[in-house]
């Protein structure tokens, strides 16, 4: 009797050590995948904080658009150094701090998940999800550079260069110095003699690296290598040879926008939540902002330039970046509601706009 009992105890005491045993064998192991699930869920917070704060400026898969630098290619830069920039942002440029301790809207867990995002997130898998959520930037307008028209300029001495600025240009900055920097409302000309004798190359290359504060004109330096740069500036030197040679780029229309009533009473709507506190009612203007609703600026300005300048925002003013806030339907029909103003908008003959 008292020996079975003791092998019941010796077999219990057994079974406990074996329990035991196995369970702390397994420890490192549950350890892991504890760590792998915490990183997969700070990399699907850190997206939709990506989502809605950063893709207006560093695209959908982290690409970088226009001016602003890509992060898809940072992943090996320092953590530290990435938690600092998101954290405390770039002085002088329209990188912002977004850490609470500096003023911005986001706790340090949010900031290590948006880290954690950048180091270890898989780009198109965050491209698909800021798509899910609508939040994909819209297209900025560019000009159509054809083939026959890039070998022509090959032809040119050093035409190589030449042809990739074309293309360069085209895409980055002819939606405001117009398709064959001719200027628009926008910004001015870039293609004169007067530029090309008041310029010399080295203020060209500054004014594109740094742009001009407080204007449209960012800076470019982040977004643009030495040799792109280079290549613009022999552009804009050099845009009287293709003038000559006969060659004109086409500016692409983007998709027209949305004019159905329901767009325009969807426009007004937002309109009145977000922008009559600065541009006043029915888009007159206050002391704070320009009238938008003003024929000047609405005949000369396309639908893809307001959209860019609302979802951009006016570095160096009180005009804040809408992009990351709102999806493209309320970016288009924000365009559609300032569009039906403009038959009966009153001439304002001048419009505020980034050109001093
Ligand atoms: C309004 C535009 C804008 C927004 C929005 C923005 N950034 Fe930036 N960001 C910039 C610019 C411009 C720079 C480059 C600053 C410089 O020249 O040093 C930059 C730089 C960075 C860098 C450093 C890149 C490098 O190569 O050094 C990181 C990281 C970064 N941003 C992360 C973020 C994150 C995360 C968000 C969202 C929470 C965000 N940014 C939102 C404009 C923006
Ligand atoms: C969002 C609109 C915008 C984009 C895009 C843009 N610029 Fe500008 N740019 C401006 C404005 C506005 C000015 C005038 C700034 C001022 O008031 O001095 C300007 C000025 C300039 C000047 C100086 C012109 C002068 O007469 O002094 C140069 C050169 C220039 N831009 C080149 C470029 C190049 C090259 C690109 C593309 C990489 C580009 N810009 C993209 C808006 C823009
Ligand atoms: C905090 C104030 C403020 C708010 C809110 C604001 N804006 Fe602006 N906006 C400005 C200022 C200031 C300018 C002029 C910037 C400049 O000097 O170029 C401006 C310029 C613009 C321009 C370019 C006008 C021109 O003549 O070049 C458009 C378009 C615009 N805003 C649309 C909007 C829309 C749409 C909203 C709402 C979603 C909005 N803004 C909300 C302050 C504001």
């Amino acid at each position: 009797m008292d020996r079975k009992l003791s092998w019941i105890g010796f077999l219990a005491t057994a079974l406990i050590v074996v329990t035991l045993a196995t369970i702390v064998l397994r420890e490192p192991q549950r350890q892991i995948t504890a760590a792998a699930d915490l990183q997969v869920n700070k990399i699907a917070e850190g997206t939709d904080l990506y989502a809605e704060n950063c893709v207006v400026c560093h695209g959908a898969a982290g690409e970088g658009l226009g001016s602003f630098p890509a992060l898809a290619a940072i992943a090996e830069m320092d953590t530290q150094a990435i938690f600092n920039t998101v954290e405390r942002g770039r002085y002088n440029t329209t990188m912002a701090a977004y850490g609470v301790d500096e003023g911005g809207i986001l706790y340090d867990a949010q900031l290590d998940a948006l880290v954690t995002m950048i180091q270890y997130g898989d780009w198109n898998a965050i491209e698909n999800r800021v798509a899910a959520l609508g939040l994909t930037p819209p297209e900025i307008v560019v000009a159509e550079v054809p083939e026959e028209t890039l070998t022509m300029i090959r032809d040119l001495p050093d035409g190589q260069i030449l042809a990739d600025a074309v293309e360069w240009y085209s895409s980055n900055c002819a939606a405001c110095h117009g398709a064959n920097g001719e200027g628009t409302t926008l910004a001015p000309v870039l293609n004169s003699d007067e530029l090309r004798t008041r310029l010399t190359d080295a203020d060209l290359t500054r004014t594109i690296e740094q742009g001009v504060p407080g204007t449209l004109m960012a800076a470019w330096d982040a977004a643009l290598s030495d040799d792109e740069v280079a290549g613009l500036v022999a552009l804009v030197r050099r845009w009287d040879e293709l003038e000559n040679m006969g060659v004109q780029m086409v500016a692409v229309e983007a998709a027209p926008i949305d004019m159905s009533p329901e767009a325009i009473a969807a426009g007004a709507k937002l309109y009145s939540v977000a922008c009559t506190s600065c541009h006043g009612v029915d888009a007159y203007g206050t002391a704070l902002a320009p009238a938008l609703n003003n024929s000047v600026f609405l005949s000369q300005t396309p639908d893809a330039a307001i959209k860019q300048i609302i979802a951009q925002g006016v570095t160096g003013t009180k005009m804040p970046a809408w992009g990351g806030r709102l999806s493209d339907a309320d970016l288009n029909s924000l365009v559609a509601y300032l569009r039906s103003l403009e038959s009966s908008a009153p001439p304002i003959v001048a419009p505020v706009t980034g050109i001093n």
